[in-house]
């Protein structure tokens, strides 16, 4: 959910900064692009040195960088950021936030962010009690600011309850769920095929073809991008899911191919099968390694299911079905064919006449028919924005 997201992250003069530097640690990991500031306070805490390390960006705590003569623009800041975390936020940035004070870099951004503002409190249990506190924080709420609450435990002061800031873990995970409640697909079921499927010969031997399973896995990601939960059953290849909650399904025959798509399927919102499935298998398959025996060799072979037309012949009213048809003639009116045979609502049509489109490259170039036969053809583009077309029409589909 992190991924590529600018944070910055705001830390106050609290303990518990000693913190932050595991949530900087982590955000990095997500993916994260991190710009700390530090209230003048904080570094008497955690050494900015600590932690521009860790997030590999200078970090700024005045208006002015010395070392350059230049003006750390407060405003840029707070227009660059995704979101922008506060961590620890301390009883008294909270209380200038609520009252618009900004006699720091960290408070002016505050007043410049358009971005979502996270806040956790850190401070003594009788500072959080304080009615004071209270009130601001039900302020800052009301302007829509998110609160990360604190937890219950030892604090700095040695008393016990409320007022620890929440560990770096959690932080990271609220956010990560913040972000996905936002998300157009969040909740939604999606099945996606990639990749060939391989009909053995012998235990050597296979049929197979060329496709590479790059579409179907941008794919995948795309939707998982977009907040679905996505599972991607998918032939042999050698793409790995840049997206960790994709839950991938490993299959080799297009009969195994059959039997994940029938047990996900069911609860899928929309299913994509973009997968090259094998239209023939052979009829038998050798226990042992087929030798050579004269100049030619017969391999009997016998039709595979067809997945997609078995799945558009069980579609439930609401369900999105799309099917892929790489073409090398009369194109049109063979998706058109297979948008109409199989029960689908959107056919993805892709020409090996064009340039650049179809299996093994990391570019495609693809027409979507719909039921009405209504064309929308896209230029060529790489397989991670062809995905995002081909998920973004989808999307629109789902109610
Ligand atoms: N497909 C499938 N099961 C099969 C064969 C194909 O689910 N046994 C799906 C593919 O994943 C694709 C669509 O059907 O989404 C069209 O595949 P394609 O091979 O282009 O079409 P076929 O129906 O097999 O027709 P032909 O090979 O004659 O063009």
């Amino acid at each position: 959910m992190l991924e590529d997201k600018k944070i910055v992250l705001g830390i106050c003069g609290s303990i518990a900064a000693y913190k932050s530097a595991l949530l900087v640690r982590l955000l990095v990991k997500s993916g994260a692009e991190v710009q700390v500031i530090m209230t003048p306070d904080a570094t008497n805490f955690i050494t900015p040195l600590t932690l521009s390390t860790l997030s590999k960006k200078p970090v700024l705590v005045d208006y002015f960088a010395p070392e350059t003569g230049e003006w750390n623009n407060h405003v840029e800041l707070g227009l660059w950021a995704d979101a922008f975390i506060i961590a620890p936020a301390t009883a008294n940035t909270l209380a200038k936030m609520a009252n618009g004070l900004c006699d720091n870099l960290l408070t002016a951004v505050y007043l410049s962010a358009k971005c979502p503002v996270y806040f956790a409190p850190a401070m003594d249990l009788d500072m959080w009690k304080h009615p004071s506190t209270v009130q601001n924080i039900a302020k800052l709420q009301s302007f829509g600011n998110i609160l990360i609450n604190p937890g219950i435990g030892e604090l700095a002061s040695g008393l016990h309850g409320e007022g620890r800031m929440a560990e770096p873990e959690e932080i990271i995970g609220f956010i990560a769920a913040e972000i996905k409640k936002k998300l157009p697909l969040t909740g939604k079921k999606i099945l996606v095929t990639a990749g060939p499927t391989y009909e053995a010969i012998d235990p050597v031997r296979f049929i197979g073809n060329h496709s590479s399973g790059k579409m179907g896995f941008a794919i995948a990601d795309q939707f998982a991008l977009m907040g679905a939960d996505v599972t991607l059953v998918t032939g042999p290849t050698a793409q790995i899911n840049k997206q960790p909650s994709v839950k991938r399904v490993d299959v080799t025959t297009a009969a195994e191919m059959l039997a994940a798509c029938e047990q996900y399927y069911p609860d899928a919102a929309a299913c994509i099968m973009s997968a090259a499935v094998a239209d023939y298998t052979p009829v038998d398959v050798s226990p042992q390694k087929i030798k050579k025996q004269g100049n030619n060799l017969n391999i009997d072979l016998k039709a595979t299911v067809d997945i997609l037309k078995t799945l558009g012949s069980k579609k439930q009213p609401g369900q999105i079905l799309v099917g892929f048809a790489l073409e090398t003639n009369n194109e049109e009116q063979n998706a058109i064919q297979k948008l109409q045979k199989k029960n689908l609502d959107l056919i993805v049509l892709n020409s090996l006449n064009d340039a650049g489109a179809g299996f093994k490259g990391d570019t495609n170039k693809i027409t979507i028919i719909d039921i009405s036969l209504q064309k929308t053809a896209y230029g060529l583009k790489n397989k991670n924005e062809v995905a995002y077309d081909l998920c973004q029409k989808v999307a629109g589909l789902i109610k």
